[in-house]
């Protein structure tokens, strides 16, 4: 056994040749002490039965989508056929295991294995890369022999390898258990009228993959949301910030949260004296005058207690961008700087990868480009050793 405590693992099996090592996979679990509910489709069965499941994991296979699996902390695909793949990807719901998939929202694992050529395939690569894009954590495959006898990526990793990275992401879901977290996402809209405005060009996606990241490890998680194109998550407290003003407020008044993330573009400046009403077009020039918004991270530096963490993201440009996000670290008594070239098109405002350097007071970590939601695991990684003070 292990000294943690035991954990409820779903264990989905599809119609592939690999369905076999899936039976490892359930001894591995068993060995350590945790509980698996086998999720078998009818392909599954063709190549191995549910008895077999059912001996391994000591309990029946899940027919029906009960309730209580919706409770299970991790969700573990293994193997994934390219059929089943696809359905994930549209979100059918057609047996047990793709209904479970669409009832359940903790952290999910999946193993693919298939065929080279239907792994390369452009409907496959989409698919996957919309799972990814949901936050499936992808093991493999492996560049192998395949079951035909051909050489290619299709092979699904090893029973060992996949249970690493499922006690990993079951670690990973507990880390933030208990914690508040704050996150700010989008871009403020200052009137200037009643239908106009001076805005940014932020989308909200990295405030909202960092809010999703943190639900996912297990932190409670509130999302001051600034008019973002992006959906907020499902199943966390959303609060709409349009303004600076409104996000000032609100950030404030939850000041005391164990960890804030300050992912929203917050306007520098507002219109001195809004219109009320519409402003009828002319032919002069209208001069608008605009006065500094309220500095929210450096308040929120201010009232930072020991032990929280608090995170500024510095949208710059190049290498003397970089040394200011460096001296704003500590003018606004940051724990961590997120900072983002915004000289370069294809990352940060609106795009959907980001590349950036952390900056904290132990040193600066650059996270090479990736999509924004592979960002928010890599800043949640630093906000969790922060948070531990190694
Ligand atoms: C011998 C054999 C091996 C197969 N291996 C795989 C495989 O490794 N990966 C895959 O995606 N499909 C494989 N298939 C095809 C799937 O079984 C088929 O697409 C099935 O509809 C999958 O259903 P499911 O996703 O509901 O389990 C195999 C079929 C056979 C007959």
């Amino acid at each position: 056994m292990t000294e943690e405590p035991a954990k409820k693992i779903l264990l989905g099996v599809t119609g592939s040749i690999a369905a076999y090592k899936a039976c490892e996979l359930v001894r591995l679990f068993v060995k350590d002490g945790h509980e698996v509910t086998p999720l078998l489709t009818h392909d599954a069965e063709r190549f191995v039965t549910a008895h077999t499941f059912e001996a391994l994991a000591r309990r029946e296979a899940a027919r029906e989508l009960f309730p209580h699996l919706m409770e299970a902390d991790l969700l573990v695909l293994a193997p994934l056929s390219a059929n089943t793949l696809a359905k994930l990807a549209q979100g059918l719901a057609d047996n047990v295991l793709t209904q479970t998939m669409l009832a359940y929202r903790g952290p999910v694992v999946a193993a693919p294995a298939m065929n080279a050529r239907m792994w390369d395939h452009p409907a496959t690569k989409e698919n996957t890369a919309r799972l990814r894009e949901r936050g499936v954590e992808l093991v493999g495959p492996e560049t192998g022999e395949l079951a035909e006898g051909e050489l290619g990526p299709g092979r699904m990793s090893e029973p060992n390898e996949i249970y690493a990275r499922c006690l990993a992401a079951l670690a990973r879901g507990s880390e933030l258990r208990e914690k508040r977290v704050l996150v700010t996402a989008g871009g403020t809209r200052e009137p200037l009228d009643s239908v106009r405005f001076i805005g940014n060009r932020s989308s909200g996606k990295m405030g909202v993959a960092l809010a999703e990241e943190a639900a996912r490890r297990g932190a409670e998680v509130t999302l001051l949301y600034a008019n973002g194109s992006v959906p907020p998550p499902a199943g966390i407290e959303v609060v709409a910030t349009p303004t600076a003003a409104d996000l000032a407020r609100e950030t404030l008044a939850r000041a005391d949260a164990d960890v804030v993330l300050m992912a929203a573009a917050v306007a520098d400046y507002r219109p001195s004296e809004p219109i009320s009403g519409k402003r009828p077009k002319e032919r002069e020039p209208w001069t608008v005058t605009l006065d500094p918004t309220d500095d929210i991270l450096a308040e929120l530096g201010r009232r930072r207690t020991d032990g929280q963490i608090l995170v500024g993201f510095a949208a710059d440009e190049g290498e003397r961008g970089l040394e200011r996000a460096r001296e704003k670290l500590a003018a606004k008594r940051g724990t961590l700087f997120v900072f983002n070239d915004v000289s370069q098109d294809d990352i940060g405002f609106d795009a959907n990868q980001n590349e950036v350097v952390l900056v904290s007071s132990t040193g600066e970590r650059k996270i090479a480009k990736r999509d924004k939601r592979e960002v928010a695991v890599a800043i949640l990684d630093e906000v969790a050793t922060l948070l531990r003070g190694d």
